[in-house]
């Protein structure tokens, strides 16, 4: 068969065997398929899926077009978390040294900011000389020695995904859940992990913003990693609000470290010790999700989550008096406030707009080799279901862009949303996926 022939197979509807898409994917990589021959099939299978078998030889495909690295040398269950996405979303940043201090080594491969939505790794290169373009073999001696590492994707990891993800994202592919799914797992599969937690966002500022959508791709993410023999278990949790009170790169490092010292912010703290919890318990260093919830907690109480956190900024290249002492930091030329236009509560916080205003700050990017302004970013002085009173600050937003100034302030103001009567609270996180099926939190 041809590639056209197989992309003209896709198109129809039909599923394509392990040597078709091994035809497409290796031409690929290769060089011997052309970009517009793959943006095709990308397109054909946006509008007709692929059944779970496809999925699986997919990813399989993409995790072993580079290496897959082996970890087996670190004592211990490796076990890793993907967020699927989200503002304000600075999870892995607490997580990873809670986790690690519970005795369970996190071995982690992160992307950039996508979208409106952040990346971990702008958030930890606004540590004055942290590092993420560590070598495989240094990622390999950095987890040994601390017992965690976030590096980024390296030219040896899943290189069909690096290729085509680009792609992707200029053909309007993206929101397709087997290409998502089998874009992530690849990458995760190849970081020598043996066990994996997912949150999977829905809402306003998630990729996907039904429940239905985030089910489903729960749903083939868990069942990849099980037929790959790692242990996968999912949260779908809510992104309608940001997490936390901070936006932007350095801010939310700022709001991680203290959380780490015991600040309660309690969103990111609720969702840091779920999936903590869960880390803990696939990693076998507690016996239920409750024990490693509380695990987590004692890590933070005791300050030996912080302690992790600051070896880390020291083991990769980072400078942690940034981090002791945050006040050292070059600030924004501009810091303006956005304040409540009537009394009331905060009714919404419109995460996919803050995430967009974001970038208009210079806390994300419009093409991928844009630079970040890695002070640049919002915070936020109100939750939803706070009282506020008219005139009082409901959020501060920073920059160095003198244009930007009045736009972010619309923005800002529209996002923020006040209204009479106290909103009802909404759960955070709203459901569990395992290789049992779907249940409710
Ligand atoms: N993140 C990824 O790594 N890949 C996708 O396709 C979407 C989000």
């Amino acid at each position: 068969m041809t590639i056209n022939e197989i992309i003209r197979k896709k198109r129809d509807g039909a599923a394509l065997t392990a040597d078709e898409l091994q035809r497409l994917i290796g031409g690929y990589v290769q060089g011997e398929v052309p970009d517009y021959q793959m943006s095709a099939f990308l397109m054909a299978v946006y509008f007709r899926g692929m059944t779970p078998e496809e999925t699986v030889e997919f990813t399989r495909l993409m995790l072993h077009s580079g290496d897959v690295v082996d970890l087996s040398a670190v004592p211990g269950v490796k076990v890793d978390k993907h967020s699927t996405g989200g503002v304000g979303d600075k999870i892995s940043l607490p997580l990873a040294p809670v986790v690690a201090a519970c005795g369970v080594p996190v071995p982690m491969i992160s992307g950039r900011g996508l979208g409106h939505t952040g990346g971990t790794l702008d958030k930890l290169e606004s540590i004055p000389g942290f590092r993420t373009d560590l070598s495989i073999e240094e990622y390999k001696r950095v987890i040994a020695e601390l017992g965690l590492v976030l590096i980024g994707q390296t030219k040896e990891i899943a290189p069909a995904d690096k290729k085509m993800y680009a792609l992707r994202d200029v053909t309007s592919t993206v929101e397709c859940i087997p290409l998502i799914a089998g874009s992530i797992m690849s990458k995760k599969l190849a970081e020598g992990i043996d066990a994996l937690v997912l949150d999977v966002k829905t809402g306003r500022g998630a990729f996907m913003s039904t429940e239905e959508r985030s089910r489903a791709l729960a749903e083939a993410l868990v069942s990849i990693g099980t037929r790959f023999g790692k242990e996968t278990v999912g949260f779908i949790t809510r992104m309608d609000e940001p997490l936390g009170y901070a936006i932007g790169n350095w801010n939310e490092v700022v709001e991680s470290a203290e959380c780490l010292q015991g600040r309660d912010v309690p969103d990111v703290m609720e969702l840091t010790v779920v999936l903590g919890g869960a880390m803990v318990w696939l990693g076998r260093k507690a016996g239920s999700l409750e024990e490693g919830m509380e695990r987590c907690r004692q890590a933070v109480k005791d300050g030996s989550a912080y302690d992790r956190f600051l070896r880390l900024v020291r083991r990769q290249y980072g400078d942690p008096s940034y981090i002791v002492d945050p006040s050292k930091y070059r600030r924004s030329r501009h810091t303006e406030t956005v304040s409540a236009p009537a009394d009331g509560y905060i009714g919404s916080i419109d995460s996919l707009e803050l995430g967009f205003t974001g970038i208009v700050l210079g806390a994300g990017r419009t093409r991928v080799d844009e630079a970040v302004e890695p002070a640049a970013g919002i915070l936020l002085r109100k939750k939803c279901g706070d009282p506020v009173r008219k005139g009082e600050t409901v959020a501060e937003f920073s920059t160095d862009r003198t244009a930007a100034v009045d736009e972010a302030k619309r923005r800002i103001e529209r996002a923020v949303t006040v209204t009479p009567a106290r909103p009802e609270p909404q759960k955070l996180i709203l459901s569990v996926v395992d290789k049992n099926g779907v249940r409710p939190y």
